[in-house]
C-alpha cells in the first residue's frame, strides 16, 4: 500500500506540534496568561493525538515497531523525553532556570526525533 500520504500527514502534524510547542514556550516567558486560552489548551492535544495515530498507522503499514527496530525505540524514548521536558518547560517548572533547562531539553529531544526519523536505515 502507498504510505506516502500518511507520511506527509505525519510530518505535517509533527511540524505543527513543534510549532505549537514553540509558540506556547514563547508565551510562557512573555504572555503566560495566553496559555489559559481555550484553543491554546485544546489544539495541541488534538494535533498530538493525530500525530500519534499517524505514527501507529505508519508502524502498521510499514511493519516497523519499537523494540524491534532500534531507531523506533530511540524515537519513542526521545518522544517521552520531549513530553516530560515539555511539561516542565510550560507548566511544572517552578523556577525560570528549571523552565529554561527543560525547554532546552525538549527542543533537543524534538530535533533528535526528527533527525532519527530522517536518517534511520533498515539495519537499526
Ligand atoms: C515529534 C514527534 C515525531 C516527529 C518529529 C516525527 C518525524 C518523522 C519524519 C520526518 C518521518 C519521515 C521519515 C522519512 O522520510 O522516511 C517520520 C516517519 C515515521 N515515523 Fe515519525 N515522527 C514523530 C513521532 C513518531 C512516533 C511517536 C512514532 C512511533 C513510535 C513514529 C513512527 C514513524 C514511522 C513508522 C515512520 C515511517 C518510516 C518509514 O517509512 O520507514 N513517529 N516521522
Amino acid at each position: 500500500m502507498n504510505t506516502l500520504w500518511l507520511k506527509h500527514l505525519h510530518i505535517s502534524l509533527a511540524l505543527l506540534s513543534g510549532a505549537l510547542f514553540g509558540l506556547r514556550a514563547y508565551w510562557r516567558w512573555t504572555r503566560p496568561e495566553r496559555l489559559q486560552l481555550r484553543w491554546v489548551r485544546l489544539t495541541p492535544h488534538v494535533v498530538d493525538s493525530g500525530l500519534l495515530m499517524s505514527a501507529v498507522g505508519l508502524m502498521w503499514l510499514t511493519q516497523q515497531y519499537p523494540l524491534v527496530q532500534h531507531w523506533l525505540t530511540l524515537k519513542l524514548a526521545a518522544l517521552l523525553l520531549y513530553i516530560v521536558a515539555g511539561s516542565f518547560a510550560l507548566k511544572r517548572g517552578k523556577t525560570p532556570l528549571v523552565r529554561a533547562l527543560a525547554l532546552l531539553l525538549a527542543v533537543s529531544a524534538f530535533f533528535s526525533i526528527a533527525g532519527i526519523a530522517l536518517h534511520h536505515s533498515t539495519t537499526w
